[in-house]
């Protein structure tokens, strides 16, 4: 029970996925509790480790500032662009500057307060709280007996990305505390956190989703609200969109309905996996490394690229005995009936918690194999691919139409895909397919998914670096989506078309 309530929380996220959390949470009541607490756990160190003066944008452009605030009275929907055209040149943060909306701690610092009163779910964590250490990147991993590199890993849990990209953005280098300046509105709502604290209780729906209902009605009566009705707002979650779109009000269903909120509609979100609506936008999951120079990713890459690959491919991810059927069930006896094939078993000791013995078995193997879990994605996604690993794609809802702006276009460069028409009738040979690529092929992938491996990490906030990593694509690409609806406003066409919609094509490849 309490492994597959771990693998559930350290490997999987969806709709489906949180329905069966839900069962497996009724069952043993463990999981749940986990999730809340590690996000709590998340939230309480992000507070605990910021210097809020220093991210604060540099004095030097307060002329700057004055200038596009008085312009900027004077344009109602304010363009950005135009305004920053006006900006010299020479300032590296023009349409890039970003005002964090400061909330009450309710909705984000308050619900990390109190993590040591929260269980994790295993015997193994007395709470959640080693987890919202460093930044929401979890306790430093100590001794790698040189399994990794030296430093800036992190026993990283699945679900707190959103307290570790608000820890990012209070260091994001063209913050403006001017929010009239600024080309995007950050709100950091930890929406995850908030809908983990229910996972245990049958509470009704008016509960469920007061916060973000409170959050909703408090954003869209801030001054910032007006400028752009909320579009150029967006918040991050730790946890898959699609908990927010709770669609039937049932007490016993998963998650909140924020995100259907009239707010919400004119809101983006960035999550670990997209829903199929227009401004739910996925981005990687948090990976176990997190450093701090340039010159330790580069290090990593290269240990990696030498690294002995015994094995040809690996399943890691727990039994679900309940689902024989399933397509995991099928991929976990392939993988046993193969002498190729490693299996780590997600339900045994601290293996998929431990970043030593994961990160190991990732870097042993040539193919990672990453079907769907309860949701479509997987955190080992990114975890192989940060061990060199070539993923094995089963759904194009796992990676190729989920994280546009961090993985390349072209999927068959990276990864393989094999396809699932009807799980019943699934039966391919995994291992000779795979036995079918050449070295040359393979080396060819293996290269490109080196190459990834800053864009899906998410750095040290403490740091500068000269990559990009997981973060500034994000931030990037959320700058770019709010520069395109200025576009359509400034040319007089209606900005709700086509924003938060939702598009059923989303996933078909
Ligand atoms: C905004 O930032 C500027 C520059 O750092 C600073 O001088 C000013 O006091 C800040 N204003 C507020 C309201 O915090
Ligand atoms: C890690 O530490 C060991 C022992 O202190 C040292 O020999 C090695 O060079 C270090 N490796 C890296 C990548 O810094
Ligand atoms: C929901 O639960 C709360 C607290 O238990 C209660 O006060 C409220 O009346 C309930 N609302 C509905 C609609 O059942
Ligand atoms: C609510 O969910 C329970 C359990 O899934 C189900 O038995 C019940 O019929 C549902 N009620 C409604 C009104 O959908
Ligand atoms: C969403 O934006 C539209 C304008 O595109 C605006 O009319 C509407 O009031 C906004 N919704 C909210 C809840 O502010
Ligand atoms: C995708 O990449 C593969 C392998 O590099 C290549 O053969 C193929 O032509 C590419 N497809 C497109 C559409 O670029
Ligand atoms: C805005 O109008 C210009 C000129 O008509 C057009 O080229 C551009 O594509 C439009 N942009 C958007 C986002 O609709």
């Amino acid at each position: 029970m309490l492994s597959a309530s771990e693998d559930i929380f350290r490997y999987r996220s969806s709709s489906k996925k949180d329905k069966i959390m839900q069962k497996s949470i009724t069952r043993n009541g463990f999981g749940l509790r986990f999730a809340i607490l590690i996000s709590l756990a998340v939230l309480i160190s992000t507070l605990l480790f910021f210097d809020y003066s220093t991210f604060l944008h540099d004095p030097n452009n307060i002329f700057t500032f004055l200038l596009t605030k008085q312009e900027n009275t004077l344009t109602i929907l304010s363009d950005k662009t135009s305004l920053s055209n006006k900006i010299p040149d020479s300032d590296p943060c023009t349409g890039r500057y970003i005002y964090i909306q400061e909330l009450p701690s309710r909705f984000n610092y308050d619900f990390i307060k109190n993590c040591d009163a929260l269980i994790d779910g295993s015997d193994r964590q007395p709470n959640i709280c080693p987890f919202l250490e460093n930044y929401g990147f979890g306790l430093e991993v100590e001794n790698s007996k040189g399994a990794m590199s030296n430093s800036s890993w992190y026993c990283t849990h699945q679900f707190t990305l959103e307290v570790i990209f608000h820890n990012r953005m209070k260091n994001y280098k063209c913050l403006t505390n001017d929010s009239s300046l600024a080309s995007a509105i950050f709100v950091p709502f930890y929406a995850g956190l908030d809908i983990s604290r229910f996972m245990f209780g049958n509470l009704n729906e008016t509960v469920k989703d007061s916060l973000g209902r409170d959050l909703a009605k408090w954003l869209s009566r801030k001054r910032e609200w007006k400028q752009m009705w909320g579009r150029d707002h967006f918040l991050v979650s730790g946890r898959i969109a699609w908990s927010y779109r709770r669609k039937i009000d049932n007490m016993s269903q998963w998650g909140s309905n924020f995100r259907l909120l009239p707010e919400s509609m004119n809101m983006s979100m960035l999550a670990v996996e997209a829903s199929s609506w227009k401004n739910d936008y996925a981005i990687p999951y948090p990976t176990p490394f997190h450093p701090s120079k340039d010159n330790e990713i580069l290090l990593w890459q290269r240990k990696i690229r030498r690294h002995k690959r015994p094995y040809l491919f690996t399943f890691t991810g727990a039994p679900r005995p309940q689902l024989d059927d399933s397509l995991r069930g099928k991929i976990i006896s392939h993988c046993l009936g193969s002498r190729f094939c490693k299996f780590l078993d997600c339900s045994q000791e601290d293996n998929c918690y431990n970043p030593i013995k994961f990160m190991n078995v990732f870097q042993s193997c040539v193919f990672c194999l990453q079907p769907p879990g309860d949701s479509h994605t997987r955190k080992s996604i990114f975890d192989s691919i940060l061990a060199g690993c070539i993923p094995v794609f089963f759904d194009p809802a796992s990676a190729y139409r989920q994280y546009l702006w961090h993985l390349p276009e072209n999927g068959t460069k990276y990864s393989v895909y094999i396809p699932v028409r009807r799980v019943e009738e699934w039966n391919p040979n995994v291992e000779n397919i795979l036995r079918g690529f050449s070295e040359h092929e393979v080396l060819a992938m293996r290269k490109e998914v080196i190459k990834l491996i800053p864009r899906i990490i998410y750095a040290d906030p403490r740091s500068k670096l000269m990559l990009e990593d997981a973060f500034d694509i994000a931030v990037k690409g959320m700058l770019e989506r709010i520069e395109r609806v200025r576009e359509v406003i400034r040319n007089g066409s209606d900005p709700s078309v086509g924003f938060g919609e939702e598009d059923l094509d989303k996933f078909t490849f």
